[in-house]
């Protein structure tokens, strides 16, 4: 065994500024008046038939918003189009079966968007699988198809996305955001689902290189015109969790709706990385999980140490001291 040469980053009490839990009723409302999220702007949604991806276009179209319902086809997809199409008008809402993993879906949807409506204000990225089609999920060294597929469509989908819409939003007057979703499973890497972690993973690294991009064609004011978001949801009922197991909202998970509303309230403050709490991680028990993530690296440890029978009883007390040490903040 590799010896515990140190106890891990002490949780500096500077570092974890911030709430100690989020209760979404409390959520303030930056996106009121806000450029971006606003009547008559355009959102274009991935995985739009079901769970965050719907939750989303429930939030754009109180917003006012028109809004571009891209998934794979199904009768889940057409019912919320007509769903959305009561709410805002029929003109302000188009269904566009599309499937992320295929560049030329992908284009047929950004020339469909464009030529309705000429511009796009909000890119949500959001479809995503966890699992190949047979529901089985890939090892690190197994489940070749599961890894294929959850590329394709988790970390593909977006790059096809990226390399068909970001060149037209560059052009464009307005300022405009692309909100790409991640996972925690992306950050500390949790055992059970490496290539979906793995995928995640990527989406963070791709997300990170396109803020920096967009960052360094600022316009004449420093200014970035389009800005893109790291969008981390915590545990959230969806498809993807029914998929799981859960046939009800588990207690310790969010609603899709509180979910898309925490991460609405951050994106419209400007946060590139929203981590989004859930009713049993508070936002100081992320960031000392992903402290203690970052730590493996840099203070060489085994890797996912966090999971190592060898550390469990120092992760624990990491855990204990580093939330006894935020309290009261
Ligand atoms: N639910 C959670 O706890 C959780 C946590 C972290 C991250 N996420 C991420 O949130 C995103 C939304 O997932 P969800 O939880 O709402 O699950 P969901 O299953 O309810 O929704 C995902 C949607 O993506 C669509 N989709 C799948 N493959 C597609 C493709 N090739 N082209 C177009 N659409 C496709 C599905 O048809 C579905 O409507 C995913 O990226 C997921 O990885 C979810």
């Amino acid at each position: 065994m590799q010896a515990v040469r140190s106890r891990g980053p002490s949780p500096k009490r500077s570092a974890l500024s911030g709430t100690a839990s989020f209760d979404p009723s409390d959520a303030t409302h930056p996106e009121e008046n806000h450029p971006v999220l606003c009547e008559g702007r355009v959102a274009v949604v991935s995985g739009a038939a079901s769970g965050i991806g719907a939750a989303a276009c429930r939030a754009f179209a109180g917003l006012k918003m028109k809004i571009a319902l891209a998934d794979l086809p199904s009768a889940a997809l057409d019912a919320i189009g007509k769903e959305l199409a009561a709410v805002v008008g029929e003109a302000n809402v188009l269904v566009i079966p599309t499937d992320v993993s295929n560049f030329e879906q992908v284009c047929k949807l950004r020339d469909t968007v464009y030529d309705a409506w000429s511009e796009v204000g909000v890119l949500l990225n959001n479809a995503g699988v966890g699992a190949g089609p047979d529901g089985k999920t890939g090892t690190a060294y197994d489940g070749l198809d599961a890894w294929h597929h959850v590329f394709n469509t988790n970390l593909f989908g977006v790059v096809n996305v990226q390399q068909a819409f970001v060149p037209a939003m560059l052009h464009q007057e307005n300022p405009a955001m692309i909100i790409n979703t991640g996972s925690k499973q992306g950050i500390t890497n949790p055992p059970g689902n490496t290539a979906y972690n793995a995928t995640k993973a990527a989406v963070k690294s791709l997300t990170e290189g396109l803020a920096h991009e967009l960052r360094t064609k600022a316009d004449v004011h420093g200014i970035a015109r389009v800005t893109a978001h790291l969008f981390v949801p915590g545990w959230t009922f969806t498809g993807l969790t029914r998929a799981s197991g859960a046939t009800e909202k588990p207690a310790g998970a969010w609603t899709a709706e509180e979910t898309v509303k925490y991460m609405l309230s951050r994106v419209a403050a400007g946060d590139f990385y929203v981590i989004c709490p859930d009713n049993e991680t508070t936002f100081e028990s992320d960031q000392l999980r992903i402290m203690w993530a970052a730590a493996d690296v840099a203070q060489g440890r085994p890797a996912l140490s966090r999971w190592h029978p060898h550390y469990k009883r120092l992760f624990e007390e990491y855990m204990r001291e580093g939330l006894a040490s935020t309290e009261g903040n």
